[in-house]
């Protein structure tokens, strides 16, 4: 069985001490750091680029997932994976030429990721399933922290645990949007391997507490998982 992770989202983070909140989330436990970026076009917000990641790859040696929700993304990729990010996702529905973009990513050194919105089904993902290192789904409508988790969410995940038991794929699964501790059971006992958890985490009290939280909440359902 795969290990479960925690991948804090410093969208909810004090930016101003952006480096104090990550270590502190990384330190309790978090392995992944996910860092969310938006360009006012694919999504309605507007985030960070390429030198952020370049001052947040200074701050841990631990992989930087950099979510990419932004419109023609091969643009970026090149100035991301070279900022230092590990993981590149990218949105199915901002790829008109998806396999291009993915092997775009894997030839500038870093794991490819492909993301797909509450609306979009699992099944468009068929073709590039043996080429992606994670499937990213997005239990929120991407844009915004703090958004209340969908459950049919979990449906794509368990279908997407079994297409790759099919195929005899590799690929890790992942979910962001309303992780909290009272969802992060199910999508566990669902099939996710890497929770991503943003306004849980760093959205009120101390991350470091709320990291431990949810990572032994994650913990204690992997015993459940059938
Ligand atoms: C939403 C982002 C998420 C966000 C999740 O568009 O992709 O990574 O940080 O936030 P929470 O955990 O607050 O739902
Ligand atoms: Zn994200």
């Amino acid at each position: 069985m795969a290990k479960i992770e925690l991948a804090p989202s410093i969208l909810s983070a004090n930016f101003a001490q952006l480096g104090v909140d990550a270590k502190a989330a990384l330190d309790a436990g978090g392995s992944v750091l996910h860092v969310d970026v938006m360009d006012g076009h694919f999504v309605p917000n507007v985030t960070i680029g390429p030198p952020v990641v370049a001052s947040l790859r200074k701050a841990t040696n631990l992989p930087l997932d950099v979510h990419l929700m932004i419109e023609d993304p091969d643009q970026f990729i090149p100035a991301f994976a070279d900022a230092g990010a590990d993981w590149i996702s990218v949105h199915q529905e901002a790829c008109v030429h998806l396999n291009r973009t993915l092997e775009l990513i894997r030839s500038h050194g870093a794991n490819p990721g492909v993301v797909i919105n509450p609306a979009t089904p699992v099944q468009t993902l068929e073709e590039v399933l043996d080429m992606v290192h994670h499937v990213l789904v997005m239990s929120v409508n991407p844009g915004f922290g703090g958004q209340k988790f969908i459950p049919s969410s979990l449906d794509k995940v368990r279908k997407l645990a079994l297409m790759r038991t099919a195929r005899r794929a590799n690929f890790r699964i992942e979910i962001d949007g309303g992780m909290a501790p009272d969802t992060i059971g199910e999508a566990v006992r669902a099939g996710v391997e890497v929770l991503v958890a943003g306004n849980a985490v760093f959205g009120q009290g101390n991350p470091r507490e709320n990291t431990q939280r949810l990572l032994k909440l994650a913990t204690e359902a992997t015993l459940q998982r059938v």
